[in-house]
């Protein structure tokens, strides 16, 4: 068996936190005069703080200055803050504990892949920091999914061949990056949105343990 290691995005996969960016995003619209819809939020996931302002201020058809960009940009982060403040570990998705349990009790390399630059403190929040060997976040990328940056830097701390690695993903913008990475894609959502991915589930609960066994010993 060739050494294989497993990457997880974070917001939509390991917890719901697409809740809570609605919130805050939407906050921000209405202060500026528009609304913002559940349907809208769709088009935010995987995507950076950066281009999420970009893509709002489209949306309500607002132009920013430099100084205001930047402070909507501070505004809305410290709104999402304020719901992650009171994350604990009842918000980790259905059997997001079970598979990670079984990489660590087969020894394979962990690493996240994240947009986010609030990744280390929700790990600690919801307290699952201490099963992932890797973090790639926000912080540590200069290109957005579906650059496949973000996956290939944690493939290369878990010192791994990027065929040899597989990724969790709820947006398509990542399921892209994946692909694209050469990596074994596995769509976490609704599959007319993931159809890409080279497999799919609705959640966690739907992958059973020879699935991952499988996994293990194909790669
Ligand atoms: C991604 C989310 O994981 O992180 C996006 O899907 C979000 O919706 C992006 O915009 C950046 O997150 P943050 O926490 O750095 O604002
Ligand atoms: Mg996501």
């Amino acid at each position: 068996m060739q050494k294989v290691g497993f990457i997880f995005d974070l917001d939509g996969v390991i917890v719901d936190t697409a809740k809570y960016h609605y919130l805050a995003w939407k906050k921000l619209a209405n202060e500026l005069g528009f609304d913002f819809t559940d349907s809208q939020n769709e088009l935010f996931k995987g995507v950076s703080r950066k281009r999420c302002l970009e893509i709002l201020l489209d949306i309500g058809g607002v132009n920013a200055t430099q100084e205001q960009f930047d402070r909507w940009m501070v505004e809305k982060n410290e709104d999402y803050l304020a719901y992650i403040d009171k994350m604990d570990d009842s918000e980790i998705l259905p059997d997001v504990v079970k598979i990670l349990n079984f990489l660590k009790g087969n020894s394979i390399p962990i690493a996240l892949g994240s947009a986010s630059k609030n990744a280390r403190p929700i790990l600690e929040k919801v307290g699952l920091l201490d099963y992932f060997d890797y973090i790639v976040d926000g912080n540590s990328v200069t290109k957005a999914k579906p650059d496949p940056e973000v996956f290939l830097i944690a493939a290369e701390n878990m010192g791994l061949e990027p065929e040899n690695c597989v990724v969790f993903e709820d947006a398509l913008a990542g399921i892209e990056a994946a692909n694209l990475a050469g990596m074994t894609s596995i769509g976490i959502g609704e599959t007319d949105v993931l159809s890409e991915a080279d497999y799919n589930f609705n959640d966690f609960t739907e992958i059973d343990l020879n699935f991952m066994n499988n996994l293990l010993n194909s790669n």
